[in-house]
C-alpha cells in the first residue's frame, strides 16, 4: 500500500483499486487496510461464490470474478483499474497488466497462482504504468518502524483482522482447506 501511495494512490482521488487474492491472507488485509486508510472503490479478485460476501465484509466495494478477467489476447485492453495489489501473479497478473489504466501502478508481492508473468512493453511504455516488486523479509528497519507506526495508529485492524487459532493435530485439516481453496485469511497454530 506504500508503494502503491508513493506512486500515485490517494484517497484524494479515490482510484479503483483490484487487489487479487482478496480472501487469503495477505489480500484479506490488504482489503481491510485500504477500507481502513479510507478508500472506497476497492474491487476484490475472487473465485467462488462464497468469498463474495467475505470480500465485501473486509471493505471492498464490489467482486470481480477471476473468470471474468478475460484473456491474454491483446497486449492493451480496456483501462480498467487505477492501482493493482496482485498476490497471485502468473495468468492473473499477465491479464491484469493490460487492464491498468495511464499512469497506474501494480504492487507485486505473490505467486499464489504461479512465478510466470506474461506481459509486453506495451503497457509500460504507452500508458506509463509501473510494476513494484514488493518483498517484506528484508525489508530494512527504518521502513519496519514507519510500517509498524501505521499498523499501530492509523492503520489498526487488529480487532477485525480475519484470523484463526488452531492446534497441531488439526493441522492436515487447515492444509487440505488451503488446497480446496477453502480457507480464510490468516491460521495461527499453537504450538
Ligand atoms: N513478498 C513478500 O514478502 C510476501 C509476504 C507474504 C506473502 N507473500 C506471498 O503472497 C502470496 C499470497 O500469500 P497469502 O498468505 O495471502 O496466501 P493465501 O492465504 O494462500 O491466499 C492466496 C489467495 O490467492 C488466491 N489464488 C490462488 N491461486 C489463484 C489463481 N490461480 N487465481 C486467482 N486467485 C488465486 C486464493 O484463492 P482461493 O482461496 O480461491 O484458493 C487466495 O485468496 C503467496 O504467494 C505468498 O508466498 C509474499
Amino acid at each position: 500500500i506504500m508503494a502503491l501511495q508513493e506512486n500515485g494512490m490517494s484517497t484524494k482521488n479515490q482510484p479503483n483499486i483490484l487487489v487479487t487474492g482478496s480472501t487469503g491472507g495477505v489480500g484479506s488485509i490488504a482489503i481491510q487496510l485500504l477500507s481502513k486508510i479510507g478508500y472506497n472503490n476497492i474491487f476484490a479478485l475472487v473465485r467462488k461464490d462464497h468469498q463474495v460476501d467475505i470480500a465485501k465484509s473486509l471493505g471492498a466495494a464490489d467482486v470481480i470474478f477471476a473468470n471474468e478477467l478475460g484473456e491474454l489476447k491483446k497486449p492493451l485492453n480496456k483501462q480498467k483499474y487505477d492501482f493493482v495489489l496482485d498476490t497471485v501473479g502468473g495468468d492473473v497478473a499477465s491479464v491484469i497488466i493490460p487492464q491498468i489504466s495511464y499512469g497506474g501502478s501494480m504492487s507485486m508481492c505473490g505467486n499464489a497462482g504461479g512465478i510466470k508473468l506474461t506481459t509486453t512493453v506495451l503497457p509500460f511504455i504507452l500508458r506509463g504504468i509501473n510494476l513494484l516488486g514488493i518483498d517484506s523479509v528484508n525489508v530494512p528497519i527504518n521502513k519496519r518502524k514507519v510500517i509498524w507506526y501505521e499498523i499501530a495508529n492509523e492503520w489498526n485492524i487488529s480487532q477485525t483482522t480475519l484470523v484463526n487459532e488452531i492446534t497441531l493435530d488439526t493441522l492436515p485439516e487447515k492444509i487440505e482447506a488451503i488446497k480446496n481453496g477453502q480457507h480464510l485469511g490468516r491460521t495461527i497454530i499453537k504450538y
